[in-house]
């Protein structure tokens, strides 16, 4: 049967690109972008709202721009700086006068202002929102509502293409009721089975339905027990790649794989004791 509807279509274009969007991602994507509407995704760590970005960037023929946030980002990281060594250097050889020395040539682009520089609609990936100051997401807002930034020596820069922003936040902090406001939201959560066994076959390795079947149960009943981190999809992929490159092709005979191979599923030592050969055990003896 085919999708018609132009959110079935996106998730088929994503598909194509080989990320496996559900029905309630590919609705909000595509409404961000009918709306242009900024889209705060928000989720657990990997669970792919970062590859989103690069994804849709993708299906639309976009140029992907990405803001990484962190603790103590500033204007100059995020927006612009002047290139003063080659101001300096300006002065040196040429003698510049001051009103010579800000213009575009010494401007070094940062993230928001790149992206609202364009000729056609980029995709700005603001990522790790969370981690940014909320002086930084109060300036961030202004920036969402108007699409402009202004720069005392130069004036007022305007988008002439408003980029398509999609935000994501991993809940290290909780957001401003504004930025909220201004955005369309979705949370991403950890796939169900057949979705993460969807992405299985894109991503990972070529593997027998079975062991397709052993990895993502194994994967999804981890998550169920009381980590402190969970694996993520990434997590799933590397201990697919890693049991192929083994030669394993059934957990259920080889449980001493699992032991062995568990390094790429829980990073922390207390989620190794968390999962003792008892539980695993436990878990193996479900998916079987
Ligand atoms: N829905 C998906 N379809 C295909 N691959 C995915 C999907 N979700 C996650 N992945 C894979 O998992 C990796 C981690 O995802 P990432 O976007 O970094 O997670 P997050 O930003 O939520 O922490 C990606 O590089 C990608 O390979
Ligand atoms: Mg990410």
């Amino acid at each position: 049967m085919s999708s018609t509807s132009p959110q079935d279509q996106l998730k088929d274009a994503l598909a194509a690109t080989g990320y496996v969007a559900d029905d309630t991602l590919a609705m909000a994507l595509h409404l961000a972008v009918t709306l242009g509407r900024p889209l705060l995704l928000e989720g657990p760590a990997g669970v792919g709202k970062t590859e989103i970005a690069r994804a849709l960037a993708e299906v639309r023929q976009a140029r992907l721009i990405r803001l990484q946030c962190y603790e103590g980002l500033d204007a100059s990281h995020a927006i612009y700086e002047w290139n003063y060594q080659r101001q300096l250097l300006a002065i040196r050889a040429e003698g510049a006068r001051e009103e010579s020395l800000f213009g575009d040539r010494f401007l070094l682009k940062r993230p928001l202002l790149e992206a609202i520089s364009q000729d056609t609609p980029p995709v700005l990936l603001i990522d790790e929102i969370d981690r940014a100051d909320e002086e930084f997401e109060a300036y961030l807002l202004e920036v969402l509502s108007e699409f402009q930034i202004t720069i005392p020596e130069i004036g007022t820069v305007t988008a002439k293409a408003r980029p398509l922003v999609i935000l994501t936040a991993n809940g290290t902090r909780d957001l401003s009721d504004a930025l909220r406001r201004r955005c369309l939201y979705t949370y991403v959560d950890y796939p169900d089975r057949d979705t993460e066994l969807a992405i299985l076959a894109r991503r990972g390795p070529q593997i027998e339905a079975r062991l397709a079947r052993q990895i993502v149960g194994v994967v999804q009943a981890l998550r169920c027990e009381d980590l402190e981190k969970k694996p993520g999809i990434a997590e799933m992929l590397d201990w697919a790649a890693a049991l192929a490159g083994l030669g394993i092709n059934d957990l259920t005979e080889d449980r001493a794989a699992l032991q062995a191979t568990l390094v790429c599923l829980l990073k922390t030592a207390a989620d190794r004791d968390a999962a003792p050969p008892e539980v695993l055990d436990r878990i193996i003896g479900k998916v079987a």
